[in-house]
């Protein structure tokens, strides 16, 4: 089965290879198309349609992962994400005319990221009928809406975990890291998605939103540093938990605004220990998720709380959710705060390295999240201001913008998302440019899960 799959696909690609090299009516270019009609026809046997997909990198023909990549194939799979095609069925009945036409749909085909309606009609058109195309399960949804789902049930993973405790029962550890296994897909899928979550602020439900924040922060942290799954997994579920000890407190305490007195600090000070014994009671953690718990307020100096005997060998996650938990109390807004933007808060962390939070952290943090972070406001050359919606290749990339108000200060209807490699032709010079950023505060607020919907992916 295999083999016949791999050779379809391979058929396939020598074709629209050999398309951009020679005449339609070639023997290279139309062999192949033959011999891949013939190659299709025993899977039709017993099934009605094939589909052919590009799931992650990878070539997928009826689940069956093409790993052999040539460099006909590479082509093929390269026309197919550039045009957007996420799926390809070819039913029963296929004929040669229709991988003929198909073929050089693919070749022809000079668009990038086509609408699939807008496929499916041009195929149409073209007279293919026996071919088309179809969004996969998951390209259905947009990464920001699956971001946006699994971030709620995180959400409702800690509400129900901190009930428990309250309610003196032990939380079920399977359901966090099931919770923690999703953020972490996601993460590795798209970070800019689920980073872009943790900037939107609910300030009524701070606790559970800041603890889904820090096990999303120190996911990515993580995932920077390269580390291997299960120790990523631990990081996440003791982001999820770290303040978990905070429900043995009063909630006034824990709510309280400004400064606390020496006896509330004192209070506050056990919800690490707190913690640590909540997660001991738990199934499905690791030993070292209980340990960055009980440290998490240790400080990279050693000053914090529980005060380490000298001794004392700290677990080196202990810092990764350390300055998660700083970057995330900095962007948020509290009673006696105002909220910093990404870029404002990585200011303030740059100031803390090396005495509450762990410099080499905090420089990887400020690499990978970009000079522009998710959700940072910019002015670009053309005096428009925009918000940075995504920061691709680990930040390195041009950061992608959505404009929010024209150069008069007028905010547009929707957000127009600009490509800032986009040329001016007649100067070829890019069209705009980041000039700086703006404090978000000289503009009328926005929403960021707003933007990001009407922006999305
Ligand atoms: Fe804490
Ligand atoms: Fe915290």
């Amino acid at each position: 089965m295999e083999s016949a799959i791999a050779a379809v696909i391979r058929s396939l690609g020598a074709s629209l290879k050999n398309r951009g090299l020679y005449p339609t009516t070639h023997p290279l270019v139309r062999t192949p198309v033959e011999k891949c009609h013939l190659e299709l026809a025993p899977f039709f046997a017993d099934r009605s349609e094939l589909a052919l997909t590009v799931s992650d990198g990878t070539l997928v023909l009826e689940g069956v992962p093409i790993f052999q990549l040539t460099s006909s194939l590479e082509l093929f799979m390269a026309r197919l994400g550039a045009i957007g095609l996420p799926a390809v069925i070819f039913e029963r009945g296929v004929s040669v005319q229709d991988i003929e036409l198909f073929v050089r749909f693919l070749h022809e085909t000079k668009e990038q990221g086509l609408p699939i309606p807008e496929i499916t009609s041009r195929l149409a058109r073209w007279g293919v009928t026996h071919i088309r195309i179809t969004a996969t399960e998951e390209e259905e949804k947009d990464d920001f809406t699956l971001a946006r789902e699994i971030y709620g049930n995180a959400l409702n993973v800690v509400v129900r975990a901190l009930k428990d405790v309250r309610g003196g029962k032990t939380p079920d550890g399977a359901e966090s890291d099931r919770a923690v296994r999703e953020m972490s897909g996601m993460v590795s899928r798209n970070r800019d998605a689920m980073l872009a979550l943790t900037l939107i602020k609910n300030f009524d439900e701070y606790t559970y939103n800041h603890s889904v924040n820090v096990s999303v922060l120190s996911l990515a942290v993580a995932e920077t540093l390269g580390l291997p799954e299960t120790e990523r997994i631990g990081i996440g579920v003791a982001g999820l938990l770290h303040d978990v000890g905070k429900t043995q407190l009063a909630l006034d305490l824990i709510r309280k605004p400004g400064t606390l007195t020496v006896e509330e600090f004192e209070e506050i000070k056990k919800h690490p220990e707190e913690g640590f014994a909540i997660l001991g009671k738990m199934t499905h953690i690791q030993e070292s998720t209980r340990a960055v718990v009980r440290e998490h307020h240790m400080r990279f100096d050693r000053t914090g709380y529980p005060r380490p005997e000298p001794g004392f060998r700290m677990n080196p996650h202990s810092h990764v959710i350390a300055v998660a938990d700083c970057y995330d109390a900095l962007t948020t807004m509290r009673s006696y705060q105002k909220a910093r933007t990404p870029q404002q808060a990585l200011e303030v962390m740059r100031k803390l390295a090396g005495k509450s939070i762990d410099p080499d952290l905090v420089e990887l943090m400020d690499r990978s999240f970009g000079v522009f972070p998710v959700g940072t406001m910019v002015r670009l050359s053309t005096m428009e201001v925009g918000v940075v919606t995504g920061t691709p290749d680990g930040g390195k990339g041009a950061p992608k913008v959505a404009i929010l108000f024209d150069r008069s200060g007028n905010p547009l209807a929707v957000p127009q998302e600009v490509d800032l490699k986009e040329r001016d032709p007649s100067s070829a010079r890019p069209r705009r440019m980041i000039l700086g950023t703006v404090n978000p505060l000289m503009h009328p607020p926005v929403s960021l899960s707003g933007i990001l919907q009407a922006v999305p992916g």
